[in-house]
């Protein structure tokens, strides 16, 4: 089993399971309940649940053996016109056995399909109407054309908060007997911003590394510990020139990390309120993190850039007197 991928083997298969999207799963349920749907849009970012809970959706109307009553088009290869048509057309043909008097088409990234696709689509929808509801899923419904969105209802899919996250991760933690920090979930679920399938992801690929613990967790993304970019960030600013250099290069030997990395990860700790450094500093710090950047981009020796940003540092250490 442990090959398997966690953000699959945990997927909820019932709507009761799907974790918030609160709203969404009241409204699913009362057309459950109804052995009605309207045709749906499902919009939002990446990993929050909207392939999930159409899946969920058909589990509860129909039952476990769902899928025969479920046409899902989602390869990219899929998308093109006559395949929609001829998939749909033969699908939609098909009686329908049973209380549910419709199958479901679900469309998964509709977003992909290019707006002749979509055109041919807003036929179907109407011509099969009858015996069908298609379900659409979307990270951008910008993209969907006008007359589809109007043909269906649109479901609004949001991030995943901290207290949806991490007690999901706790929960898979204690399934799968491993020993994790909580200041690590923690993290995992920041990193995340609130895709349940990349915290999932990142929980399972530092797992694999032993106990769960906040540097594992960094590593495993290829980021340092923001505590590390810190303490180099101040030995520079101290004046500790030699040490600093040596700091950095731990990190990027341990870490893996680039120039780039490097620097990008200093912008982000400038303007944390756990480096404690007069804001006047820190605008300076910013302005030549940005050039520094510009130089890497541009094909700049790292090594020598980023020493340059620490001797940087160090002058405008001795300047605040930090
Ligand atoms: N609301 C949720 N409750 C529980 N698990 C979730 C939820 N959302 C996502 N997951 C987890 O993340 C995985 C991916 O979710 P899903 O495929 O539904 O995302 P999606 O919204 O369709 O994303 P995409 O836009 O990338 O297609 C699931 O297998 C499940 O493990
Ligand atoms: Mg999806």
């Amino acid at each position: 089993m442990s090959e398997l991928l966690w953000a699959e083997k945990y997927r909820p298969k019932t709507l009761d399971e799907v974790i918030n999207q609160k709203e969404i799963v009241e409204r699913l349920k009362k057309f459950v309940a109804e052995r009605n749907i309207p045709h749906m849009l499902f919009a939002g970012p990446p990993g929050t649940g909207k392939t999930t809970v159409a899946h969920a959706l058909a589990h509860d109307l129909y039952g476990e053996n769902y899928r025969q009553y479920m046409l899902e088009l989602n390869a990219s290869d899929e998308r093109k016109i006559e395949v929609i048509r001829t998939k749909v057309k033969e699908f939609a043909r098909s009686k329908v056995v049973g209380e549910v008097g419709f199958k479901i088409v679900l469309l998964d990234e509709a977003d992909n399909m290019t707006s002749d696709a979509q055109q041919a689509l807003r036929r179907l929808m109407e011509l099969y109407s009858a015996n069908t509801r298609f379900i659409l899923t979307a990270n951008y419904p910008s993209k969907i054309i006008e007359p589809i969105q109007s043909r269906c209802a649109v479901f609004r899919f949001t991030a995943l908060k901290k207290e949806d996250v991490v007690p999901r991760l706790q929960y898979i933690c204690q399934n799968e007997n491993l020993k994790c920090r909580e200041r690590a979930l923690e993290v995992i679920y920041e990193l995340s911003e609130g895709d349940m399938r990349r915290a999932i992801n990142i929980l399972q690929s530092a797992a694999a590394l032993g106990e769960v613990t906040e540097e594992v967790v960094y590593k495993v993304v290829g980021l340092a510990h923001p505590r590390e970019i810190r303490e180099m960030i101040q030995l520079a600013l101290a004046g500790n020139f030699l040490e600093a250099r040596k700091k950095l290069r731990d990190l990027m030997i341990t870490y893996g990390l680039s120039g780039l990395d490097v620097i990008k990860q200093v912008h982000r700790e400038i303007f944390s309120s756990d480096l404690k450094i007069p804001e006047d500093l820190r605008v300076m710090i910013a302005d030549y993190a940005g050039e520094i950047q510009f130089r890497l981009v541009e094909g700049a020796d790292d090594e020598i850039q980023l020493n340059a940003f620490l001797a940087r540092l160090a002058l405008l250490g001795r300047k605040f007197k930090v």
